[in-house]
């Protein structure tokens, strides 16, 4: 079973509820047919009910039974309008303003999973990442602990025995653009659990990536790389964590021993830590091109409540693998 198959079978086994702010978008309406038939979640999709009929015919897709909530006429908006009102108004946010957000979709379905009406919530497919990101910051905030999210991908090389077996999570390649040494060592820790619930990876081995391994290089950024790695290790002694490491030497046993000798970690990670958005973002889209590998995500971690992102160009499948991440993450 590909692993992929796998994230399936867990989600039907939680069955979740996740709320889809994408009403009237095609891919959407096709992949919730597909979720319901495979009971792989109970998918919500806002929208004003008949325009969110009316397209699901157009293209072809059976959503009978889905339950569609328009945000004007939900029994709870007025409730919902009270409680953003009372959580932002401190940030400058009117009771007019309130109710002009809790009619966004994309507020909504946020409000939908904080007030525990959903599981988790999946959108993206025609907005950007941070129109997505900016009401489940602001509404969902992040767990406990937790001052930073980060978006973690899962990356499936092929014919690759480094990582995995062929499989690492690389994170932060989608928020955070310049984080702190707490931060990095935050996505650390949160990048170990997302390799356990979604790759099965029991052992997580997490490396700090940076241009030096272990004092090769002096610079304020391999500084802010060795203090995070420090962090992580006091903060949570069980992870398995080390850096700072150059890509080779987080990855390749030969490379890892002669670079850092004594490191239980050097040449057996599989979770890399990147030192900013730019290099994990770069990072991430050239192992996929260049080596034909696999990428999932991304998946956002740190948040308190499970809510990720689609790509803009994502397809039916894409949006009904990331509705199961977030089921089996809720
Ligand atoms: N983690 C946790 N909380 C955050 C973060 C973060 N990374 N960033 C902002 N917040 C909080 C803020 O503190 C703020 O809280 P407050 O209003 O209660 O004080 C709230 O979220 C909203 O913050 P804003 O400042 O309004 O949001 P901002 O405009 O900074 O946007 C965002 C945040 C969307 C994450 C921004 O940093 C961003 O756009 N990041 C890059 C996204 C991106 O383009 N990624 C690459 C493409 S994705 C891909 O290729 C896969």
């Amino acid at each position: 079973m590909t692993l992929l198959e796998q994230i399936r079978q867990k989600a039907q086994e939680r069955f979740k509820t996740i709320v889809l702010p994408e009403g009237t978008e095609e891919r959407t309406l096709k992949a919730v047919e597909t979720l319901v038939k495979e009971k792989i979640a109970n998918p919500i999709l806002i929208g004003d009910e008949g325009a969110v009929k009316a397209k699901a015919q157009q293209v072809g897709a059976d959503i009978s039974g889905v339950e569609i909530v328009n945000p004007a006429k939900a029994p709870y908006y007025d409730e919902f309008v009270e409680k953003f009102y009372e959580m932002r108004k401190a940030k400058g946010v009117t009771l007019e303003k309130a109710q002009q957000l809790m009619l966004d979709p994309l507020y909504f379905g946020s409000m939908m999973v904080k007030a525990g009406k959903a599981d988790g919530e999946v959108a993206g497919a025609i907005n950007t990442t941070g129109d997505v990101l900016r009401p489940a910051l602001q509404i969902i905030r992040t767990a406990p602990g937790i001052s930073a999210v980060s978006g973690a991908f899962i990356m499936i090389v092929p014919n690759c025995d480094l990582g995995y077996n062929g499989i690492m999570v690389f994170t932060d390649c989608a928020v955070t653009p310049n984080p702190t040494a707490e931060q990095l060592a935050e996505f650390a820790y949160a990048s170990a659990g997302t390799a356990r619930s979604l790759c099965g990876i029991q052992e997580p081995v997490v490396g700090m990536l940076s241009f030096s391994t272990k004092g090769s290089a002096s610079h304020e950024l391999v500084d802010k790389v060795v203090k995070a790695s420090e962090i992580a290790k006091s903060r949570w002694p069980e992870l398995l964590v080390d850096g700072e490491f150059q890509a080779d030497a987080a990855l390749v046993p030969r490379v890892g021993q002669s670079k850092a000798p004594g490191s239980p970690v050097a040449g057996k990670c599989n979770v890399l830590v990147f030192p900013d958005l730019q290099s994990g973002n770069i990072g991430y889209k050239l192992v996929q091109r260049l080596a034909g590998a696999e990428a999932i995500g991304p998946i956002l971690q740190g948040m308190d409540k499970p809510v990720n992102d689609l790509s803009r160009g994502c397809s039916v499948e894409d949006v009904i693998n990331v509705v199961a991440m977030t089921a089996v993450r809720a």
